[in-house]
């Protein structure tokens, strides 16, 4: 099976662990230790950021971050629902409402002017996702949460590599949020990062990994315990290392994808501009005018062929039952559709030149 993903571990990695292990400093306190240290320092250069605080979970850096920016009980925070669950779920868990608004068909991600339309007294920010590794529209997202008093937190869980307006995603948002998990373009096995600019926020960040705290056992603000452990961010260093190799492999096999498959005329293939690049953490296509059933089932067949084809994401967040029961949602045509329509095809960095060519000629013979 050509698995959708699969995390690129090589003997580096294995001796930044045993180092740690060695050492016996497995992970730290308030203050953190050398190798947590050294990886916020990389993965801030990586996005360009100034600062970059390190975190457990991809999940764990959302709702820090959703926190840092002030939202509280009965908040509102617009974000997409054609997206991974952990994206809603640190609004719910700050106790704020998750209002869900339609994609762009093109780039799958949040539409600006559905953002403007569901702004209310109660918004407190907006939450846009990068979805499959391609940026949301910040320029225009900045403007409207600027214009409103909006803090602007991004996900940008699949986005390690991908750039928008020649720079690093996330130059545009107060906090960005990070995944490192074992599947993500770079990853630690479970991990997250959360980015910012802003030295405040930085700091109210630091508080709420470890418990609220700045001095020990003094919690000034409502915290938990959010922190990367030694051994997370050994793995993060030598992958940080890797990236741009991995990203350049991945995009090498979405281009021999994209030659294949773009004399087809039933299938949308994924969208880039010069201006907004692909970290290609997910190459996915839709059946145009396809049901969802015809894609289920194309999906089985690529899987009896060997290939590790899913879709990403079958229900929509606001159709999930939690989310339907707790907090109502408008009609999302877009996203609705979107979600019976897509595929994404295996292209992460273990993918040679001949099984990217078997995928797309496959995917071929069985349109
Ligand atoms: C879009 C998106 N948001 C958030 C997350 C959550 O990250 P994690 O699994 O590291 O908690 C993921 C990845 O799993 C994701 O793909």
């Amino acid at each position: 099976m050509i698995y959708i993903n699969l995390p690129k571990i090589g003997e580096e990695e294995i001796q930044a662990v045993n180092k740690v292990m060695r050492s016996g400093m497995l992970t730290s306190g308030l203050g953190m230790g050398p190798a947590v240290t050294e990886f916020e320092k990389g993965f801030a250069k990586m996005a360009g950021a100034k600062h970059a605080v390190g975190v457990n979970t991809g999940t764990a850096a959302l709702h820090a971050a959703v926190m840092a920016v002030g939202v509280k009980h009965g908040d509102e925070v617009i974000l997409p629902s054609f997206t991974f669950v952990a994206t809603a779920e640190a609004v719910a868990l700050a106790g704020a409402k998750p209002v869900f608004v339609d994609i762009e068909p093109k780039t799958y991600n949040l539409s600006p002017s559905e953002v403007e339309k569901a702004i209310t007294k109660k918004t407190k920010a907006v939450l846009p996702v990068d979805l499959y590794g391609f940026s949301a529209d910040f320029k225009h997202l900045r403007e409207i949460a600027d214009k409103h008093g909006l803090a602007l937190v991004e996900d940008a869980a699949q986005a390690h590599g991908a750039t928008y307006a020649g720079k690093p995603v996330g130059a545009f948002s107060d906090v960005v949020c990070w995944s490192m998990y074992a599947s993500k373009n770079i990853m630690t096995g479970e991990g997250g990062v959360a980015t910012t600019n802003n030295e405040q926020l930085d700091e109210t960040l630091r508080m709420i990994r470890t418990h609220g705290e700045k001095a020990k056992y003094a919690s000034l603000i409502l915290g938990t315990n959010y922190r990367m452990s030694e051994m997370q961010a050994a793995i993060g260093n030598v992958q940080l290392g890797r990236l741009e190799g991995f990203v350049a492999k991945r995009r090498q096999n979405a281009q021999q994808l994209t030659k294949i498959l773009e004399k087809n005329s039933k299938l949308v293939l994924p969208y880039e501009t010069k201006d907004r690049q692909h970290s290609w953490y997910l190459y996915t296509a839709r059946l145009k005018d396809g049901t969802e059933t015809q894609r289920n089932k194309f999906i089985q067949e690529l899987k009896n062929k060997g290939i590790g084809a899913e879709a990403y994401y079958v229900n929509p967040i606001h159709q999930m039952p939690f989310y339907r029961e707790n907090f109502e949602s408008a009609k999302l045509p877009e996203t609705e559709k979107a979600s019976k329509q897509v595929f994404s095809l295996p292209i992460h960095p273990g993918v040679t030149e001949e099984q990217a060519r078997f995928i797309g000629e496959t995917v071929l013979s069985l349109l």
